[in-house]
């Protein structure tokens, strides 16, 4: 079974859209395995960032993921990377589709409220970083 990191950044927690944002992942059917209110370090910031380091962007990136704190999880499901990429929508909220998350909320690139893995070795790696391995937690559902 597939899983992805997601995390609600800086701007979608102080808005208040943590759980209008985990409320579209339950009702698509995908299951929530770990999450973990925190603020992240400069260092956990630079390893998760590590493929933008050099980037116009990424100062500015590291300095505002770590202004605030996240809501980091992880989903699991069949193909939950793919769908939560696209449930979240493209990076530039200018393109993002409508009725993704980023059309809906989110107006600027450096403030598009959710981080999503865009493949199985980003979600392991980043999973890794955020997540020790009894963090994840395993049941069965029932309803
Ligand atoms: P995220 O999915 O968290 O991955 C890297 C982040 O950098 C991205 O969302 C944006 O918030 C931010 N960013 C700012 N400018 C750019 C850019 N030109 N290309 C990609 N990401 C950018």
């Amino acid at each position: 079974m597939e899983q992805t990191f997601l995390m609600v950044k800086p701007d979608g927690v102080q808005r208040g859209l943590i759980g209008e944002i985990v409320s579209r992942f339950e009702r698509k059917g995908l299951k929530l395995v770990a999450a973990k209110f925190m603020r992240i370090t400069p260092e956990i910031a630079e390893r998760h960032y590590a493929e933008h380091i050099g980037k116009p962007f990424y100062p500015p990136l590291v300095a505002f993921v770590t202004s605030s704190p996240v809501f980091a999880m992880v989903w699991q499901g069949d193909n939950v990377i793919g769908l939560t990429r696209a449930m979240i929508g493209k990076t530039n909220a200018l393109e993002a589709a409508p009725g993704t998350i980023r059309s809906d909320y989110a107006v600027h690139t450096n403030f598009n409220l959710i981080h999503g893995s865009d493949s199985a070795e980003s979600a392991a790696r980043e999973i890794g970083i955020f997540f020790a391995p009894h963090e994840l937690l395993s049941y069965t559902q029932t309803m």
